[in-house]
């Protein structure tokens, strides 16, 4: 299958391998030359790692190309957009990528916005929905495939079963709410994390979580991970729509210019 993937940012790039080593035909497209350079070389890196455990990396590159292009959409059955955390931004790119193809199945990987929301944008809203993967793409099973109201049961189900197909996990989130379900959860903890700053710092949080709640990673190490910036978006979407994820320290971070892991500094010097 041709599959088109909007933004090549960690989520982009991510996913976009997530494809190709299922064996689709994989492009990745962003509006800047050098964040498909940035793209490559994460997939590059991942593709190195995984090499041990059996992925043939010459192989998997072969089945991805990159473009800025966005006419290049044409053809593909499947376009996945993972651009920027923003509604200005993300509806843009849907109403462009849409107009051109419209027998795809288009998915967003959105983490806060609602999907009927960003329908609207959609040449086809039934043929638009949620598919919303966790970094990192590769490793992560997990992917939330939502309903929105105007999405199809054809397209749902089609997509629950591609997510089946490329060895994910896919968890059908058929009520198009706040955070959806990971992140209903995972912002509470955020909060709670956050609020906790006034009297620990982050890594002795973080040993909790990881030690006594037995997380992975850190809540701070996972805001890091996830990016300052877009979590900070995220917590002004909440504010707007009522729900309960707030971390006062984030504004002042992001205005010093401290985004987590992709500019080496946010709660952890990742340089
Ligand atoms: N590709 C390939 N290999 C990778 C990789 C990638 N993208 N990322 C890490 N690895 C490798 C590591 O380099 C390491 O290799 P070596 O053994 O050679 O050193 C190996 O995988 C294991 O990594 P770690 O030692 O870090 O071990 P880990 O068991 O902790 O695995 C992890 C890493 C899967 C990221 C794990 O830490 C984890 O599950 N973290 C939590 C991730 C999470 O919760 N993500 C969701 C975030 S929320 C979100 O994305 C959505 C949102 O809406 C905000």
């Amino acid at each position: 299958m041709k599959i088109f993937i909007l933004g090549s940012g960690v989520m982009g790039s991510g996913i976009g391998q997530v494809f190709a080593m299922a064996g689709h035909e994989v492009t990745l497209y962003d509006v800047r030359e050098d964040a498909l350079k940035k793209g490559m070389e994460s997939i590059g890196w991942s593709l190195g790692k995984l090499a041990s455990k059996g992925v043939n990396p010459d192989e998997v590159m072969k089945r991805i190309s990159t473009t800025t292009n966005l006419q290049e959409a044409k053809g593909s059955s499947t376009i996945i957009e993972a651009v920027y955390e923003d509604l200005k931004v993300k509806g843009d790119a849907l109403r462009a990528v849409s107009a051109l193809e419209k027998d795809a199945v288009i998915g967003s990987n959105t983490s806060s916005l609602p999907i009927t929301e960003l329908s609207r944008y959609v040449v086809i809203p039934e043929r638009f929905l949620g598919t919303h993967f966790f970094n990192p793409p590769v490793l992560m099973k997990l992917v939330e495939v939502i309903k929105g109201d105007l999405t199809s049961e054809e397209t749902f189900n089609h997509t629950v079963s591609l997510m089946n197909s490329l060895g994910k996990y896919p968890l059908p989130v058929r009520k198009d709410v706040f955070g959806f379900v990971v992140n209903r959860i995972l912002f509470r903890l955020f909060t709670s994390a956050c609020s906790l700053l006034e009297r620990y710092s982050p890594q002795e949080v973080d040993y909790v979580a990881m030690r006594e709640l037995g997380m992975p990673m850190g809540l701070f190490m996972l805001l890091d991970y996830t990016g300052l910036d877009v979590n900070y978006y995220i917590t002004k979407e909440a504010e707007r729509r009522g729900f309960p994820f707030r971390c006062s320290v984030l504004e002042a971070m992001v205005k010093a210019g401290k985004l987590g892991r992709k500019s080496n500094l946010g709660f952890y010097d990742w340089s």
